[in-house]
């Protein structure tokens, strides 16, 4: 349960470090406070006295006889504490530090101190580094940024103080209402998963945007934003997707960017839509802000040209709009307003003559069709296109629908027209020049609307033997090892119930020809040594012996090479294996992230795996459907449900292996990393077969 009611509706507020300079922070905030119409009372603390903005100033923070639920502290880093000090004395609930000089720049030392003596003294941090805190509900805008907010439904929670800042400007140029921005810093305390807790039941705030740089309770993160998804929707920005980017991200906040990858794959997971450019978060912002519910899973494209109708088709793909598609219904609807010329299949072309009586008919009859879940409405400038008439039909439809149905417009053409969207984006109408920004926006509401409908997970535990598995990791910790021998690393396999080719190893020629019998030929023999990490070079590795003769002559050879290769090596003996028939190598991994925690993976595996990069994560746990899930989402999907002609894979076994590994990494501790590579997948109802096994042992600081 969130406690923040008092920072998003403080009944006081005190700024520590008003000042009397209008150049300074601290008076902005002061002036800013004002210009907003606070609803509560606002004491301004400067040990000089005076009046600030025309406001009586208290030179202490004890001088100050009501609640003061909110201290905006605004003063030097090394006076902060002394402040923090003062404000517990007087409960004050919640402390917004604007200074800057902590963790970012290595200070981490003063912001734990300040941190652990305000949570035992009851008060909860916003910061520090930031800009501050707006809050509609009670008109607060303790910030430095501007002064004009529109107050509305968007709430915004940013790690980046410029960004935040300058977005606060373009919210009101783009005429977004915002519920609340928060700018979180450091966060040394409060951080985005509480402020998600609170806006996610909070009335005023219908959708959420957060600009974020890196995460810092992952597995908290996920919880809660899955749960917040649901609800309402959550648009994310997040910065350091390349590796330079991840790196400016780093020493931006101090904060550790993960994988974008896994980071990509775990937002989706958790419902969260994710935006690449700030301006196109915006766009998602004002539309989803104001938007309906769709009436169905699928859009209706109205067009006056078969080009644009194109390019809206393929951003329909992109954007997963899925289109309707019942021809004899679109035709008995659309029939009487498309010439002859025209198509009544959607896209819908009214062809390039359409008048905007064209396109307000057909536009009445898509809006009024129960079977029509939303509409995207395209105009090009033609010769007969008129760009006047045109807008006035989209405005009068927009106002008369625009609570029953989403609807998105895009016009192409020149001034006349550009000047038309102009006019229009103003009065907040969906109408965009680029066809795909209209088509992003509805495939924005779409992917909210899939997630929230979408039936919460329910987990079943599987079956892993944790108990022999730890037996293992022990033995491997006694040998001084971070990691398992790979015959080891089978039986943590067969421990969890994940089918290894029959192997076993062997001491001495004569051990080596019986188990090659046992297991049965062909076989492949491999060195076992912890000193020989890489086999093959070593002339560690045999493949395809079909007989005893064979068996006697790769022993001698594997050991003699690899004695030659690492001379001082310690060879425990050889492992004699089944040689694995052919099928799909998928790779399989699971382990425990530094962002996120258990999370797993799946994708295509084999020895170019690095190149193809097809894989997908997910935070752990998922369940069956989630592991299935998993395996749809990578492009070679199709190789398992078998392409031409071949059979379907067994990938219920393959969903069933995810599972495996995740719980292993869940319910071991001593385990950090496992990496199957290749799972090999054979038709369904024949298994798998995991092949190479990398499992590493957790570091004892880790
Ligand atoms: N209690 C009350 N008032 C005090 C106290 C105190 N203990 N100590 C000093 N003051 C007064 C000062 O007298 C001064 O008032 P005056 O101007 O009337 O004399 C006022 O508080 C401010 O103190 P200064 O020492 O003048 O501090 P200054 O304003 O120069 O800097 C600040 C303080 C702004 C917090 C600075 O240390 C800082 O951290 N700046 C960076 C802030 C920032 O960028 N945050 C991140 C934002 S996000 C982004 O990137 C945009």
């Amino acid at each position: 349960m969130s406690d923040l009611k008092y920072l998003f509706e403080p009944r006081g507020v005190a700024v520590i470090g008003a000042s009397h300079n209008p150049g300074k922070i601290g008076y902005r905030i002061v002036d800013n406070i004002l210009a907003g119409g606070y609803r509560g009372k606002i004491y301004p603390i400067n040990p000089r006295g005076g009046k600030i903005a025309g406001v009586d100033v208290c030179t202490s923070i004890h001088g100050v006889i009501h609640d003061v639920d909110v201290a905006v502290i605004t003063i030097p880093a090394k006076h902060v504490f002394d402040a923090v000090m003062s404000c517990a004395k007087r409960k004050v609930k919640h402390l917004v530090i604007i200074t800057s000089g902590f963790s970012e720049i290595g200070n981490s030392a003063e912001e734990k101190k300040i941190v652990s003596f305000a949570r035992d003294n009851g008060m909860r941090v916003l910061g520090p580094n930031i800009f501050g805190i707006y809050s509609s509900q009670v008109s607060l805008n303790a910030t430095f940024g501007p002064q004009d907010i529109k107050p509305g439904n968007v709430s915004i929670i940013t790690q980046s103080g410029a960004i935040g800042i300058a977005m606060i400007g373009k919210t009101r140029v783009e005429n977004i209402g915002l519920s609340s921005i928060i700018s979180v810093g450091n966060k040394s305390d409060i951080d985005e998963a509480d402020l998600l807790e609170y806006l996610v039941s909070h009335d005023d705030t219908r959708m959420i945007l957060m600009y974020i740089e890196g995460v810092r309770d992952g597995e908290r993160m996920v919880n809660v934003l899955s749960e917040a998804t649901k609800k309402k929707p959550v648009v994310v920005i997040k910065s350091g997707r390349s590796a330079r980017g991840a790196m400016a991200a780093a020493s931006h906040t101090g904060s550790l960017a993960g994988a974008d990858e896994v980071f990509d794959c775990i937002i989706k997971q958790c419902g969260v839509i994710r935006a690449e450019r700030i301006q196109e978060a915006l766009e998602w912002c004002k539309f989803l802000a104001d938007a309906p519910k769709p009436g169905g899973d699928s859009a209706v494209i109205i067009t006056n040209g078969g080009g644009v109708g194109v390019l809206a088709a393929d951003a329909c793909d992109k954007y997963g709009v899925s289109l309707y598609d019942d021809q004899d219904a679109l035709k008995s609807s659309f029939g009487g307003s498309v010439p002859d010329f025209g198509s009544t299949k959607n896209p819908v072309d009214l062809t390039g003559g359409a008048t905007g009586d064209d396109y307000d008919k057909s536009l009445s009859i898509a809006l009024k069709d129960k079977h029509v879940g939303s509409v995207i409405c395209l105009g090009c400038e033609t010769a007969v296109f008129n760009a006047e008439k045109f807008t006035g039909v989209v405005k009068k439809k927009y106002r008369a629908y625009r609570s029953n149905k989403p609807v998105v417009f895009s016009i192409f053409g020149g001034e006349l027209v550009e000047n038309g969207i102009g006019k229009l984006r103003k009065e907040n109408v969906p109408i965009f020049s680029d066809v795909y920004d209209a088509v992003s926006c509805l495939g924005a509401l779409y992917s909210h609307e899939r997630h929230a409908r979408s039936a919460k997970p329910t987990y079943e535990k599987v079956q892993i033997d944790a108990k022999a598995i730890g037996g293992m990791v022990r033995q491997a910790r006694k040998a001084g090892r971070h990691f398992l021998l790979a015959h080891e690393a089978h039986e943590v396999m067969s421990a969890a119930g994940i089918a290894v080719p029959a192997s076993r190893v062997a001491r001495d020629i004569p051990t080596a020809v019986k188990c090659a019998e046992g297991i049965g030929y062909p076989v492949a023999m491999k060195v076992v040594s912890k000193d020989i990490i890489h086999k093959s070079d070593a002339g560690g590795i045999a493949l395809d012996l079909d007989n005893e003769q064979e068996v006697v002559d790769a022993h001698e050879s594997i050991l003699h090479s690899c004695k030659a290769h690492v001379p001082n090596a310690y060879i425990e003996g050889v492992e004699i294996a089944e040689m694995v028939k052919p099928g799909i190598e998928t790779i399989v991994g699971a382990r425990r992230d530094r962002s996120f925690g258990p999370i797993v993976m799946f994708g295509l595996g084999g020895i170019y795996v690095e190149v193809m990069k097809d894989v997908t994560f997910r935070a752990f746990p998922i369940n069956r459907a989630g592991a299935l899930d998993m395996m749809g989402d990578i492009r070679s999907y199709p190789l398992l449900i078998g392409v031409r002609g071949e059979k379907k894979k067994d990938i219920d076994t393959v969903a069933h292996a995810i599972l495996k590994v995740g719980a292993i990494i869940r319910e071991c501790p001593d385990i950090s990393d496992i990496e199957i590579n290749p799972l090999v997948v054979y038709d369904e109802g024949e298994g798998v077969k995991a092949v190479d096994v990398r499992i590493l042992l957790t570091t004892r600081s880790a």
